[in-house]
């Protein structure tokens, strides 16, 4: 079929910071960049990113690299790998300044330098005082460093295909990628773009659970193109819950509270995080704290008339700290709970907030898959980073302020290794038929208008089951349980049409899309929850409540051929210091 072609040196798929931040390495080369995303590019999710990105620049309090990279693996719960946390921590401080050059707001010190806050699991000295490691733009950090990134991609002669939804990518028969298939959202039209070289920046698949702080965007795109061109994704059964979301709403109050000196209390008034993080308390890693108001609920110590939220208190900070460093905060506040954090405690409770595991890749961001015969080897050409990847440097936990640096170290690197492809694949190599008619078919498969199944009430009820039976707490029962249900509404959506309207829009076509996404990495989720017979970060089983080193200090690999899971071992190896071996992990 014949079928509009655009051709690229580069594809970028998705336009958040990490998407960003690759595409400018490349266009400030003079490479010809094409970036693809479904919604305005300063609408991607890293707007709603906080509290800040870390790196040890030691401005409030001393700190170094090392003690970062410490923490970040501690907070991993040790699954993240060693060499690529090494990478991260050891490249922030430069990319913090970096970033400054580029036009973002930092907030200042008295004495000029970059304002930086407390986060959860930060140490000086490998474990000892809390460290300051947050480099904040008050509590708006992600939206300033995106509209940095946009301005500069506009300024390098990046190309933009705004609102324009990926479709599927286009293959050859050794699995290369050779660009992708999109739609314009307003018009319909497809479009084949052609590109030497391909990066997803696709961000993650909050939008799997029913509350969370995710956008409605964030439905996994990139990790299902990934799965159906082959690649298994890893990890998949860490998946964060940010303590503090708005009761009954999930929005983002950000961990930047607690670092500001802001504490949770139960409806005993009691300061409870002492009970279970004694030294660091409200600022322990966002797994402990998590389970920790999960448990006060459970135990009946919860707020409220229903006692199921706890309190987060700010109104001791004064007016002027609320204001000047945490202004978004209070709107939020304001708008979604109806109360003034200035007088007024927060109603919070754990959210879905960030999929720690993704499509596999080394720390030049090249897409990683494992061979039978050795090693696992890097598809040539093929990149993934930001939320939708998994380095691995978050592992099991991530440590809150890990997010934006991951984007920028890893979006720089990932543009450095593609300039350097391109100078060894300098031609096109010439899209088979067959791809593009793959794609197009997974298109028109929601041409079908009828009194089919729902696509928003399949939503809804994927939503709604991976809250039940994924959440905080798990047991192998309610697991197996989480597994059949969603493999249930996988079959009903072979059955689902659009709805039998004059006039079909083409948003829905894509809402549909997204749901056949999501579907799949809830499955690779919930099918990688139930097999990890431990507990580690994130993934907190209530019958297997220990760390099992001996038998899971290892990343899970699930494939969509099968529903089949491997293994592979963590890379405890770091680049130059030494290692940081597995230890009992207390706060
Ligand atoms: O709490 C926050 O501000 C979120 C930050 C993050 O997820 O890194």
């Amino acid at each position: 079929m014949a079928i509009s072609t655009r051709r690229f040196d580069c594809l970028v798929i998705g336009a958040g910071g990490g998407g960003l931040r690759s595409a400018l390495q490349l266009a400030q080369a003079d490479a010809h960049v094409a970036v693809v995303s479904k919604v305005f590019p300063t609408r991607s999710h890293t707007v709603a990113a906080q509290g800040g990105m870390n790196a040890a620049l030691g401005n409030v309090l001393p700190d170094n690299w090392h003690w970062h990279m410490y923490d970040t693996i501690k907070g991993s719960d040790y699954l993240g790998d060693q060499d690529a946390i090494e990478y991260m921590c050891r490249a922030a401080s430069r990319l913090v300044v970096e970033l400054e050059h580029f036009g973002v707001p930092f907030t200042r010190l008295e004495n000029g330098r970059i304002y930086q806050r407390a986060f959860g699991g930060q140490s000086q000295n490998f474990g000892g005082e809390q460290a300051a490691r947050t480099c904040a733009a008050a509590d708006r950090t992600g939206h300033a460093i995106l509209h940095s990134l946009y301005q500069q991609n506009l300024k390098a002669r990046t190309h933009f295909f705004d609102e324009f939804f990926v479709v599927d990518l286009v293959t050859d028969d050794e699995g290369s990628v050779l660009g992708a298939v999109v739609i314009d959202i307003e018009t319909g039209e497809p479009l084949l773009i052609e590109a030497k070289t391909t990066l997803l920046a696709t961000g993650g698949a909050g939008r799997m659970f029913r509350t969370t702080t995710n956008a409605m965007i964030n439905t996994g795109d990139g990790m299902a193109m990934a799965l159906r061109s082959g690649v298994p994704i890893q990890d998949m059964e860490f998946f964060q819950f940010h303590p503090t979301g708005i009761a009954g709403a999930g929005i983002l109050i950000s961990e930047g509270v607690r670092g500001e000196g802001g504490y949770l209390v139960n409806s005993d008034g009691e300061r409870f995080m002492e009970r279970y993080a004694p030294t660091a308390r409200d600022l322990a890693s966002r797994d402990v704290v998590s389970r920790a108001i999960a448990t006060e609920i459970r135990e009946g110590r919860g707020c409220g008339p229903r006692k199921d939220y706890a309190l987060l208190k700010v109104d001791h900070l004064g007016a002027d700290i609320v204001k000047q460093r945490l202004p978004g905060i209070r709107e939020l506040a304001r708008r979604f709970a109806g109360v003034d954090p200035i007088s007024e405690p927060i109603p919070v409770y754990p959210t879905a907030h960030y999929t720690m595991g993704g499509i596999p890749t080394n720390r030049h961001g090249q897409v990683v898959v494992p061979v039978a015969t050795g090693p696992e080897e890097a598809i040539p050409g093929f990149y993934a980073v930001g939320e939708c990847a998994c380095v691995s440097v978050h592992g099991a936990n991530r440590l809150g302020g890990n997010s934006l640096l991951d984007i920028v170290v890893f979006g720089r690197a990932a543009g450095n290794h593609m300039l350097e492809y391109l100078n060894e694949n300098r031609y096109h190599r010439g899209v088979p038929e067959a791809a593009i008619e793959r794609a197009l078919a997974r298109l028109h498969r929601w041409d079908r208008k009828g009194d089919g199944e729902s696509v928003d009430e399949l939503k809804e009820a994927l939503a709604k089951t991976m809250e039940d039976y994924c959440g905080v707490f798990r047991t192998q029962a309610v697991l197996d349980e989480g597994v059949d249900r969603v493999l249930a509404l996988e079959a009903r959506l072979q059955d689902a049409t659009l709805k039998d309207h004059s006039k079909v829009f083409n948003t829905a076509r894509i809402e549909a899309l997204e749901l056949e996404n999501l579907m799949d990495v809830a499955l690779a989720t919930v099918v990688s929850a139930a097999a990890r017979t431990e507990s580690r970060g994130a993934h907190s089983r209530l019958d297997y409540p220990e760390r099992d080193d001996n038998n899971w200090l290892k990343h899970t690999l699930y494939s969509k051929s099968g529903r089949q899971l491997d293994y592979k071992p963590v890379r405890l190896k770091p680049l130059s210091v030494d290692s940081f071996k597995p230890k009992p992990r207390v706060y």
